[in-house]
């Protein structure tokens, strides 16, 4: 009996994973190592466990679920993907790559076939990077991108340290069995959903990514001098945030480009002490800057310093990276093995290139990795109202299925 996904228990599942961290809205907030995400990492233990298949936890809480192989000793072919997700982000973000590797394992399971490799759903930990920075962190520990001791040493808004929340995952999943970061992979497959407009506007149900931009984030702080509003005159201000907005107009100014690939954004800004009648002494925003070539990536990065350094008087400004994570191309023996997968499916091939980054980014500098999209509704992502159709969520499941059995025959 070849393996078959179970469509009603893919969909069901997805939307049992929505209810942790539900928001009113229809999205989640089920951020990095927090109480829902926690919950969810034991709901899809429950179900590996029902099955009988082994888990296993690494040093930055990477969460593994296995079915043996005939020959235990071989790497795994992976795939998953993240359960965390933005402070408002959607339901699908990540959850779709983990459930539906879920259920290729389970479908695996229920055909009852013997692979030689064990087969792994991972959910890789903090991807979304909006609790603790940097993003992607548990694929970069994993990888050896970042040491370890630096991603721990993390602390989100209320000084909580990665170190510190990381006990509650493991004392939530104790059948889990450690494992060490960087213990060999044979493959790597993520199903994501696209988070950009292209697979919707061509009615592509499932696309095949070659390589994802590099992204690099950054934090410029921009330091005045706190006075009152009511009698300081313009001449004597030193107001922060007057010159980050000076700032921030010369950046999107100088980023602009004709065809439309750089990507700038500008997600956080705090100023302080944030009183209403009180100059503020310091403004602090955060800048997300990519581009599918690396080169002007760097071209640009080197725009925002310099005008970050030239910008700020009468105030001063520094500038400090936060992320960084190179563009990466796909290995074409994989890419290859999912375009022969879409073609088992009966789908035509499309490939493009991802504009978010994912874990797979860094996966794909230790073992060969790859990546299958389907498209969500209007190419919205990191919004509660994120949408995939379920038939297209169903066809990735598929693909998956597919090409994970090619990986693993
Ligand atoms: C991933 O969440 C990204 O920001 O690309
Ligand atoms: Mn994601
Ligand atoms: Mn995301």
């Amino acid at each position: 009996m070849a393996p078959r996904i179970d469509q009603a228990r893919l969909l069901r599942r997805l939307d049992e994973l929505a209810a942790f961290g539900a928001t009113p809205a229809g999205g989640v907030d089920r951020q990095a190592l927090s109480e829902p995400e926690i919950a969810a990492r034991s709901y899809v233990l429950d179900i590996a466990a029902a099955r009988g298949f082994r888990s296993f936890v690494d040093p930055i809480g990477n969460l593994f679920l296995r079915r043996e192989g005939i020959d235990p000793s071989l790497p795994p072919v992976v795939a998953g993907s993240h359960l965390d997700s933005q402070p408002r982000g959607g339901r699908y973000d990540g959850a779709l790559g983990v459930m539906a590797a879920l259920e290729c394992l389970e479908a695996i399971d229920d055909a009852g076939v013997a692979h030689r490799p064990p087969v792994e759903v991972v959910a890789w930990t903090n991807e979304e990077g909006s609790r603790f920075a940097p993003g992607a962190m548990g694929s970069m520990a994993y990888s050896g991108a970042r040491p370890l001791a630096e991603l721990l040493a993390s602390r989100d808004a209320e000084g909580i340290a990665v170190a510190d929340a990381l006990p509650a995952i493991l004392a939530a999943t104790p059948e889990a069995a450690p494992r060490p970061l960087g213990a060999p992979l044979a493959a790597y497959l993520e199903l994501h959903i696209e988070q950009g407009p292209v697979l919707e506007a061509e009615g592509i149900p499932v696309g095949i990514v070659t390589g994802i931009q590099g992204a690099r984030w950054f934090e410029v702080t921009v330091a005045g001098e706190a006075g009152h509003a009511g009698t300081t005159p313009e001449a004597f201000r030193k107001d922060a945030f007057v010159a980050a907005q000076r700032i921030v107009a010369e950046l999107r100014a100088a980023l602009a480009d004709r065809d439309d690939r750089t990507r700038f954004t500008i997600g956080r800004f705090a100023l302080h002490p944030g009183s209403v009648n009180t100059i503020p002494a310091e403004a602090v925003f955060s800048i997300d800057l990519r581009h599918p070539e690396e080169d002007r990536l760097d071209e640009l990065e080197a725009a925002v310093r310099r005008i970050v350094a030239e910008r700020a008087a009468p105030c001063r400004a520094a500038i400090r990276p936060l992320l960084t994570i190179p563009g990466r191309r796909f290995p074409d023996r994989i890419t290859g093995l999912c375009a022969e997968a879409v073609r088992d499916c009966g789908l035509l091939e499309r490939r493009l290139v991802s504009g978010a980054f994912h874990d797979a980014q860094f996966i794909a500098g230790i073992c060969p990795s790859g990546m299958i999209f389907v498209p969500c509704r209007g190419g919205i992502s990191h919004n509660e109202a994120e949408h995939v159709e379920p038939e297209h969520a169903v066809a990735g499941a598929r693909v998956l299925l597919a090409a994970l059995l090619r990986l693993a025959a």
